[in-house]
């Protein structure tokens, strides 16, 4: 039993869309971690960590796999429902995975499960214009939506691999009118990764609904990162992006500690992170 959890106080208040919105009108930083079972979840919830997202990444953080192509909703449900027990203030977002999400149906159904099996209070689901209607039909229901734009590793097979997106003028301006009609159809949240600085920048300024960054420069509203890079646990070539807090770091808590104050002061990302 996790004797954090009996000890919750009251005065740290959870985090929600209203939270996000005053941050971003403030001017506030979110700071976001993705998180695969209870014992991190603990860690981030004590780190103040703002928004924890039980990501589709972990197709191949935590199951060796190449993409996240393979993830299940059986498994999206199981890791956000022991991610869910170890939380208390962050809100907790859960990836709908690949081609659980064909039809507004299957969408709604889907997201249904991670809510109610798996404890998730927001569901992210990367997105396109062709995504609107899902997008739509889901804040219909009043399900909170994050539309993931950018690099789509849902899609790599078809993209060609992992490379940052928007840099062609044409590119970039899809990228811009996409996420206003994603934000026109009810996302609460635009969450853009492996994109130029630039337009990262030009998005979050257009956009009323907070933006979180992940490879998309410093003036997003939010920053996100993969929990197992900033520890240092992910082995080989990581992405430009990624930032090691365990350098100088005392143990984990520390250096998430660390990474959400540097999202705070803007201290991270600096250039060197930066497209
Ligand atoms: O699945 C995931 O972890 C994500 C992040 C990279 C944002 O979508």
């Amino acid at each position: 039993m996790y004797t954090h959890l009996q000890l919750r106080d009251t005065e740290r208040q959870p985090v929600s869309l209203g939270t996000l919105a005053r941050m971003k009108e403030e001017g506030r930083k979110i700071a976001s971690l993705t998180c695969y079972d209870a014992s991190f979840a603990v860690l981030l919830d004590a780190a103040d960590v703002d928004v924890v997202l039980v990501g589709d990444s972990l197709g191949m953080v935590i199951q060796g796999r190449d993409t996240t192509v393979p993830v299940t909703m059986d498994h999206m449900v199981y890791h956000c429902s022991i991610v869910a027990r170890g939380l208390h203030r962050p809100l907790l977002m859960a990836d709908l995975p690949f081609m659980s999400y064909p039809s507004k149906e299957r969408a709604l159904e889907n997201s249904v499960r991670l809510m109610q099996d798996g404890g998730a209070q927001m569901i992210k689901l990367e997105s396109g214009a062709g995504q609107c209607d899902i997008v739509e039909f889901l804040a219909s229901h009043d399900i909170a939506v994050c539309a993931h734009l950018g690099l789509r590793p849902q899609s790599v097979h078809k993209t060609g691999g992992f490379r940052v997106q928007g840099r062609q003028e044409e590119a970039a301006a899809r990228m811009i009118e996409d996420a206003k009609r994603l934000e026109a159809a009810g996302a609460d949240i635009v969450l853009l990764e492996c994109i130029p600085a630039e337009l990262g920048q030009t998005i979050s300024a257009a956009l009323r609904v907070p933006v979180i960054g992940i490879g998309a420069g410093p003036h997003t509203d939010g920053q996100i990162l993969v929990l197992y890079d900033i520890l240092d646990i992910t082995t080989g070539r990581k992405p430009r992006f990624v930032r090691n807090f365990m350098t100088g770091a005392a143990d984990n808590l520390d250096a998430i500690k660390r990474y959400v104050e540097a999202v705070r002061s803007g201290a991270y990302p600096a250039p060197e992170h930066c497209f």
